[in-house]
Formats: C-alpha cells, sequence, structure tokens
C-alpha cells in the first residue's frame, strides 16, 4: 500500500466538530479554501472549468475506529461502511465542493465541512452520471421518515 501524504490543507471556518452542521437536513454551505502546496500547484491546470470538485481528505483529528457508527441521522447504529461516520478503519473524508474561483494554488470553496487544516489527500471533477431516480438512500431514508 501506498503511503498517503497531504497535497494541501483545507482553510475552513469550523474551530471544532460541534460547530459543524450535522443531523438529518443539515446543510453545508460554508465557504473555505483548498490551500494546495506549492509542489503540487501545477496539478491544477484547467481545473476552472469544473463546478463542482470531489476533495479526499484525512480526519486527522478522529482516533479509532467502530464497524458499527451511531450517526447523528439516526438514533439506530449501522455499519461503518454504510455510514460517513469520522471513525474507520482507513480515516478518510469525501466531500463535494462547489468551486467558486482558482487563485494560484488556493481553491476558493463552497460546501466544506472539515475542520481547519484538514490535511487534503487528493482531488478530483465532480462528475456524477447516476440519475436521481436510480438513487437509493438505504437507512436515511428510513430514518427521515420516521421523523
Ligand atoms: C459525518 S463526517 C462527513 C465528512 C465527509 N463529508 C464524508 O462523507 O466523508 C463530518 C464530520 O467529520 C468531523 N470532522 C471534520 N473534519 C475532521 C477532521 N479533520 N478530523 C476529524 N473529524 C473531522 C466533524 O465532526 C464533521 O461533523
Amino acid at each position: 500500500m501506498f503511503t498517503a501524504k497531504a497535497i494541501g490543507r483545507v482553510k475552513s471556518p469550523y474551530r471544532e466538530t460541534k460547530d459543524i452542521p450535522k443531523g438529518l437536513g443539515a446543510r453545508h454551505e460554508a465557504e473555505g479554501v483548498l490551500e494546495i502546496l506549492p509542489e503540487f500547484e501545477a496539478g491544477l491546470t484547467d481545473i476552472e472549468g469544473f463546478s463542482h470538485l470531489i476533495v479526499l481528505w484525512e480526519f486527522d483529528r478522529a482516533q479509532g475506529f467502530d464497524l458499527l457508527a451511531s450517526p447523528p441521522s439516526d438514533n439506530r447504529t449501522h455499519g461503518v461502511f454504510a455510514t460517513r461516520s469520522p471513525r474507520r478503519p482507513n480515516p478518510i473524508g469525501f466531500t463535494v465542493v462547489e468551486l467558486r474561483r482558482r487563485d494560484g494554488a488556493c481553491l476558493h470553496v463552497r460546501g466544506v465541512d472539515m475542520l481547519d487544516g484538514t490535511p487534503i489527500l487528493d482531488i478530483k471533477p465532480y462528475l456524477s452520471s447516476i440519475p436521481q431516480e436510480s438513487l437509493r438512500r438505504g437507512w436515511l431514508a428510513e430514518a427521515e421518515e420516521r421523523q
């Protein structure tokens, strides 16, 4: 397996996990900056054309993992791989953000749900080809119905 190294850090308004909206109906509209290290800046060439980006990052302030997780959106436990819990065997986070503008090695984005200083592992353009009607939302849809 490769050893992950950060390509940059997230500048986020969130200093503590309690500040980040969570649970059913939580909306992530906070603005932030993906600050990419100078040695990776050339990798941002042509990124401006994409409206949304997938950001892969490290849950660097999570410790350990649970195979059964209790998400804030439900009062029932679910397998960690059926949730977005930070406490997972490989502490990798995934967030789709809207790209507002690029300023050199800084990407100004909207929709961050990471803590300030979170290490960025990778960035990819977001291209969803799954029609809305084909998506199933599993236990989350059931939790929403019970509310
Ligand atoms: C439910 S996770 C979802 C994150 C991402 N959208 C995903 O699906 O992988 C979001 C929570 O992760 C936690 N979090 C954010 N940044 C973190 C970090 N750097 N280290 C540990 N936990 C973090 C916060 O508690 C936040 O509410």
